[in-house]
C-alpha cells in the first residue's frame, strides 16, 4: 500500500530504528526493492532522484513507483529524492508521490528557508509529507562521475543546531536531512561521524532525521546513526555495487541471466540494511 512516512517515522523514533529509503533508477530496482520489504515484512521508503531523469523521467518513475507500491502488503512511501527546483517538486506531488524532498541546502539559509516553506505550503494542502536538508552532505571523491546526486566537487558543511530548530520552526518541514559526517558515493576510508552533534540535534527537534549518504559509511556507524537517533537512511550507490560484485565470477552470454542475478545481488544487500537498521525490527 503506498502511505506517507508519517506513521513509519512515528514508529521509528519511538522504537529507535531507521527505514532504508533505496533510490531506484528502472523497474528492476524498483521491484526488487518492495520485494524485499515484502519478504521481511517491513516498511520502505521508495526513492528516485531527480539527478536520475537521464534514467528515468518523473512521470515514468511515479508509475514505476506506484505500480509497485500500491500493490505491496507493506507500507510504501513513495519519496522524490534530492528534489533540485520548486517546480520539479511540485509536479512530483500533483503526479501522487507521497514524500518529497526540496533539497536548497547548497543555497543560502535564507533561499533554502524560502523554499522547503513554499514545498511545504502546497505539499501539506495535498497531505504529502516533506524533507528539506539544513547543512550540506557532499559527494565523496572517489566516485564522481556516475554518481550524480550532489554535484561531484562540493563538500560537507555539518548542521548546527540552532540553526536547525529555527529552521524547522520557520519552514514547518516534516522531516530533516542532517549533515553529520558522511557523503554521497563511496569512499576511500570509513567517515568520522559526530554523533554528539546527532544527539544534539535528535534531542533538539521535533521532526524525524534523515542520514544521506548511507554507502561505504561503515557499518558500525550505521547501526549506531539508525539506533541512536535517525529515523531514515538513503542508499543508492551500494546497491549499483552490489549488482556489479553478483555479476563478477561468470561470463555471461546471457543478459536475462545477468541482470537476474544482478537483481538478487540487490536484494541481498537491502535485506543486510533492513536488518543493519532494526528496520521494523526485523530479525
Ligand atoms: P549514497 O549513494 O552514498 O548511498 O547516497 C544516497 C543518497 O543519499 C541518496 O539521497
Amino acid at each position: 500500500m503506498l502511505v506517507t512516512t508519517k506513521e513509519m517515522f512515528a514508529q521509528s523514533r519511538e522504537k529507535g530504528y531507521a527505514i532504508v529509503a533505496p533510490d531506484y533508477w528502472d523497474s528492476n530496482s524498483c521491484k526488487t526493492y518492495v520485494e524485499t520489504a515484502e519478504e521481511l515484512g517491513v516498511p520502505v521508503i521508495l526513492s528516485f532522484a531527480q539527478a536520475h531523469d537521464d534514467m528515468l523521467s518523473l512521470e515514468e518513475a511515479y508509475e514505476l513507483g506506484r505500480f509497485y507500491g500500491s500493490r505491496a502488503k507493506v507500507p510504501v512511501a513513495l519519496h522524490l529524492d534530492h528534489g533540485q527546483d520548486v517546480e520539479t517538486v511540485k509536479k512530483a506531488i500533483d503526479l501522487g508521490f507521497t514524500s518529497v524532498m526540496i533539497d536548497a541546502s547548497a543555497q543560502p539559509y535564507e533561499v533554502n528557508v524560502q523554499r522547503t516553506k513554499e514545498v511545504c505550503d502546497y505539499a501539506h494542502a495535498k497531505c504529502v509529507v516533506v524533507e528539506a536538508e539544513l547543512g550540506h552532505v557532499g559527494s565523496s571523491d572517489v566516485i564522481t562521475s556516475e554518481n550524480k546526486e550532489a554535484l561531484a566537487d562540493d563538500h560537507n558543511i555539518y548542521t548546527e543546531v540552532p540553526m536547525a530548530e529555527q529552521f524547522v520552526k520557520e519552514t514547518g518541514v516534516d522531516s530533516l536531512a542532517v549533515s553529520i559526517g558522511t557523503s554521497h558515493g563511496l569512499y576511500k576510508g570509513t567517515p568520522v561521524i559526530d554523533f554528539d552533534r546527532l544527539h544534539e540535534l535528535r534531542k533538539a527537534l521535533p521532526v524525524p532525521l534523515v542520514l544521506h549518504g548511507g554507502s561505504g559509511s561503515g557499518d558500525e556507524n550505521l547501526e549506531r546513526c539508525a539506533t541512536e537517533g535517525i529515523s531514515k537512511i538513503n542508499v543508492f550507490t551500494d546497491f549499483t555495487v552490489a549488482a556489479i560484485n553478483a555479476t563478477n565470477d561468470e561470463d555471461y552470454v546471457n543478459w536475462y541471466k545477468l541482470i537476474k542475478d544482478a537483481n538478487a545481488g540487490i536484494k541481498e544487500k537491502l535485506k543486510f540494511y533492513f536488518r543493519l537498521f532494526h528496520t521494523g525490527k526485523a530479525e
